[in-house]
């Protein structure tokens, strides 16, 4: 790559399109920044049963399929299973790639839980992680958590970007599930024992929000990572002087890649960040010789 530093692009990945939650909250704080994003759909979701080495394998060959493609400037795993199981790896195996990972809001939920009582979803394989048995440990002095593993949620999430609006089916069975996993957790509600703070410890059940909304009701804080994660996005990349110019006139550019379903991203691309379909292309899921 013969561009400036400042003038690559950030690249993006998650197991599939949940990271999308991530970029949305990237390009509002750095509108300047190009994008680069990965959807692993088809080997989408890592967190239910994949485990660690899976999980490991393939964040190494997206990012260095990133770098190697588009030579980009820092990585953002817009993935809390992911982060769990990789990011020590990928910032060990490939020291000079900023990497940016995302974890479950205990930290802010403890500082703002009046209850002192929290709820927490995430995939089986992030609750099962040694990294976030620490942060759990870190912040337990003075809230009780209640963690609750997600099997089949974003996979449902996944699958709604399958279905063509209003996509009955998969909202009908993301409802469900959402049911059936606060229920699990306990009581929501302002009152003293009750859990006045949900922290979402997925990217993809940020667009399960308005469902679990429904079923915790109005006075629940609802916490995501997206909106830190970009401003620790931007840290680092003033950190390495390797922020875009932002007296620029135009946006910073997005591309979208997807190893799963291209008509899925698109779908996907389009209602949440209202980005049209040409933003978007497909590449095989194995490890071929185009794709990651
Ligand atoms: N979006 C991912 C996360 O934040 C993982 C979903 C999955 O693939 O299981 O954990």
């Amino acid at each position: 790559m013969t561009e400036p530093p400042a003038a690559r692009p950030i690249g993006v990945f998650d197991s599939g399109i949940g990271g999308l939650s991530v970029l949305q909250a990237l390009r509002h704080e750095l509108p300047h920044e190009d994008f680069v994003y990965l959807a692993d759909s088809g080997n989408a979701p890592y967190g239910d049963a994949k485990g660690e080495a899976f999980v490991q394998q393939r964040t190494l060959a997206i990012a260095r399929w990133l770098r190697a493609q588009h030579g980009i400037k820092a990585l953002v795993v817009a993935c809390n299973t992911a982060t769990a199981a990789a990011v020590e790896r990928l910032r060990a195996t490939l020291p000079d790639l900023p990497a940016i990972g995302v974890e479950p809001a205990l930290k802010p939920a403890a500082a703002c839980s009046q209850t002192h009582h929290v709820g927490v979803l995430a995939t089986r394989g992030t609750v099962g992680s040694a990294r976030f048995q620490r942060l759990l440990a870190a912040h337990s002095a003075h809230t009780r958590f209640a963690v609750q593993p997600c099997d089949g949620l974003a996979r449902a999430i996944e699958q709604s970007t399958e279905e063509p609006l209003p996509a009955t089916e998969s909202a009908a069975k993301i409802r469900a599930l959402c049911a059936q996993y606060t229920g699990a957790l306990g009581l929501f509600g302002l009152k003293t024992g009750e859990m006045d703070t949900l922290v979402l410890g997925c990217t993809h059940y940020v667009f399960a929000k308005d469902a679990l909304r429904a079923l915790v009701g109005p006075d629940v804080q609802i916490l995501d990572t997206g909106a830190a994660v970009a401003r620790q996005t931007r840290r680092i990349l003033t950190q390495a002087g390797t922020l875009a110019d932002e007296q620029a006139d135009a946006e910073g550019s997005i591309r979208l890649y997807t190893t799963g379903r291209l008509d899925a991203l698109q779908a996907a691309a389009g209602r949440w960040l209202d980005l049209p379909a040409a933003c978007c292309s497909a590449l095989p899921a194995d490890g071929g010789r185009s794709g990651p």
